[in-house]
């Protein structure tokens, strides 16, 4: 995680590297640093907590210079701190560092330089890299900071600058996130597009082992042997303006009603409406006879509902897994599986590393990202892009419905090369899918009665969430997203589980929501809400099966669709109840405790 910036040009840089900052903000937000050279010297500020403390901090001692890299922390090694903060810095102060990534050989480095006489301020794995880059300088940064690299075990996205050579940033990345910004009177680095969009469409995407010299007036970029690389300018094709709040409160709610137009954005192109699926470009082979969908998080849910579609629909055996555990976990890949990847940032560090080892073992990979040049999309052998737009708020809402949308154009698209459904049955699926943004949108005018429902149940300490087959797919999401930005302990379960433990923890008042989607085994959750009902819980139902709702307390409506399609429609309210839960304990929605929103570290 964390975010990094740099500029270098004809502006004061200080200005520049904070609104960067202010977009990577999503990336870590423990500390904020700048260093900009100032007279061919190199000035540093630093504070902890978030950026606007910074801000204040420069506002009392202004930084000037043109050049200079800015840093916005996801603490790793070592507590939030202004000690630990970025830019660090070598020892006399002439070389400055910003850091995304993990150092992982970084006591080795630490202990190697101590005996050659450096000493050490932070508790962080980033400062190794100011000193090694000393150590090599002999008269030429790049090829300082190259050998400083060949030294580097982990991930890292680097930016350099030294008051030795005052004309210049040095950056490179290794398995984290780098770009290049060409701006009309100066050059940029940053970690993610949106930190430069304001100032320019225009940029390079970095690989793996790259490395950049910007001046005031160009870029060169080499290889690790010194090689130049000549790169295609790729331009950004969404607007400053889809990375602001647009007048909404947060960019959570923001997100949660663009969903409507980005399930449409998802569609375009792919599905006509003439029913016609365009998805040719992802191949599948026949010998395929398993595929693994690999995932974190919110993406993990997604490839939950995933599986069932391809399934149900292609007949085609899943197995859906965190990739913080397939990758330890001995997977049973051979040349008859496949791996799908599922990725909003495309820069989730394990999601990566499964990508990648599939790769190696001869695995064809599929991805389902939402940023368009990231590491995933770049590696992977066929991409589906879901086009959901900028996603910022840490908690995901407009990439997880359209991952959906992904996978449901996958699935149809699988059986109709496999002809295992009658064309009749997915038809009537494609219809109902280029109506879902309609059914979005009517769910997303009950936004009052949610926000009731969540003024009712922000004080509570402990919220379950039940369902059934996809149903417990959707409670997992509405558990995740309520705890992560209400801090609410909550947890989700298969209804039928409950006898089995769970139940013991329902005391008089205890609140439950229910999740029901499928009339066909709406039966089963009633007894099951029955059964908490009757050791004293506040029942709540989402429902769109209303013959039988006596068993709740209170129900909020869900539209009825096809129940392979339902997860989508259902997670709307409860996206927006777990918004209003967290508005009414007045927590920040949009950067909630200790998350960050690109997990680029394992
Ligand atoms: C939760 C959330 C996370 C992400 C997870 C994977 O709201 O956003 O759980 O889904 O960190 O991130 P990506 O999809 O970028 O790989």
């Amino acid at each position: 995680m964390c975010g990094i910036v740099g500029y270098i040009g004809a502006r004061p840089a200080a200005g520049l590297l904070l609104s960067g900052l202010e977009s990577l903000e999503y990336r870590g937000y423990d500390s904020a640093g700048i260093a900009v050279m100032e007279n061919e010297k190199i000035s540093v500020a630093k504070e902890k907590g978030r950026l606007a403390g910074l801000r204040e901090v420069l506002d009392t001692s202004p930084l000037s210079g043109n050049i200079g890299i800015g840093h916005t922390r996801w603490a790793t090694h070592g507590v939030p701190s202004v000690k630990n903060s970025h830019p660090h810095t070598n020892t006399d102060g002439t070389i400055a560092v910003v850091h995304n990534g993990i150092i992982e050989n970084h006591e080795a480095l630490k202990d190697y330089l101590q005996k050659k006489g450096y000493s050490f301020k932070s508790e962080t794995d980033t400062e190794v890299i100011p000193h090694l880059i000393d150590y090599y300088y002999d008269g030429d940064l790049l090829s300082a900071v190259r050998k400083a690299a060949e030294k580097l075990d982990g991930s890292y996205a680097i930016g350099v600058i030294s008051s030795k050579e005052p004309d210049k940033i040095v950056a490179v990345r290794k398995d984290s996130p780098l770009i290049v910004g060409l701006g009309k009177d100066g050059n940029f680095i940053a970690s993610d597009i949106p930190a430069i969009l304001s100032e320019t469409k225009d940029v390079y995407l970095l690989n793996d082992n790259e490395f950049v010299t910007l001046t005031k007036s160009g870029v060169a970029i080499t290889d690790a042997d010194a090689k130049p690389i000549e790169k295609e300018i790729f331009k950004v094709q969404f607007s400053a303006q889809a990375s602001q709040k647009e007048g909404y409160d947060h960019f959570m709610l923001k997100e949660i009603h663009e969903q409507p137009v980005a399930i449409r954005n998802t569609l375009r192109g792919r599905l006509d409406k003439d029913l016609k699926l365009n998805l040719d470009n992802l191949k599948f082979s026949d010998d395929i006879e398993k595929l693994y969908i690999v995932a974190c998080g919110t993406a993990y849910h997604a490839g939950l509902v995933g599986k069932k579609a391809i399934e149900t629909l292609a007949k085609l055996p899943c197995e859906v897994c965190l990739a913080s555990e397939f990758r330890y976990g001995d997977p049973l890949i051979n040349k008859n599986t496949a791996v799908l990847v599922v990725s909003q940032s495309g820069e989730t560090a394990d999601t990566l590393a499964v990508l990648r080892m599939a790769k190696k073992l001869g695995n064809t990979v599929y991805a389902i990202t939402n940023v368009v040049g990231s590491s995933v999309a770049r590696e992977a052998d066929y991409v589906f892009y879901t086009y959901a737009g900028p996603e910022i708020a840490v908690a995901s809402t407009k990439a997880y419905t359209t991952q959906l949308v992904a996978f449901y154009l996958f699935a149809i698209h699988l059986a109709e090369l496999k002809n295992t459904v009658r064309q009749s049955e997915l038809d009537d699926m494609k219809n109902e899918l280029l109506h879902l943004d309609e059914v979005v949108s009517d769910i997303l005018k009950s936004d009052d009665e949610i926000k009731k429902l969540a003024a009712d149940i922000a004080g509570e300490r402990d919220i379950y969430f039940l369902g059934r087959g996809l149903d417990y797919f959707v409670a997992m999401e509405a558990s995740l997203k309520l705890k992560e930005i209400s801090y609410i302990h909550s947890d989700a379960y298969a209804s039928g589980e409950l006898k089995h433990g769970p139940i013991a923890l329902i005391e008089n008042g205890t609140v439950v929501i229910s999740i029901c989607t499928n009339p066909e085994i709406s039966n089963k959750l009633n007894s099951n809400v029955k059964e908490v009902t009757a050791r004293g819980a506040k029942t709540i139902g989402f429902t769109a099966c209303l013959s039988d709702t006596a068993a709740y307390n209170e129900i909020i409506k869900l539209p009825q669709v096809d129940p392979l399609l339902a997860p989508l429609p259902a997670i709307i309210p409860l996206q927006l109840l777990a918004y209003h839960v967290c508005t009414a304990k007045g927590f920040d929605v949009d950067k909630p405790r200790n998350l960050a929103k690109s997990v680029t570290v394992e």
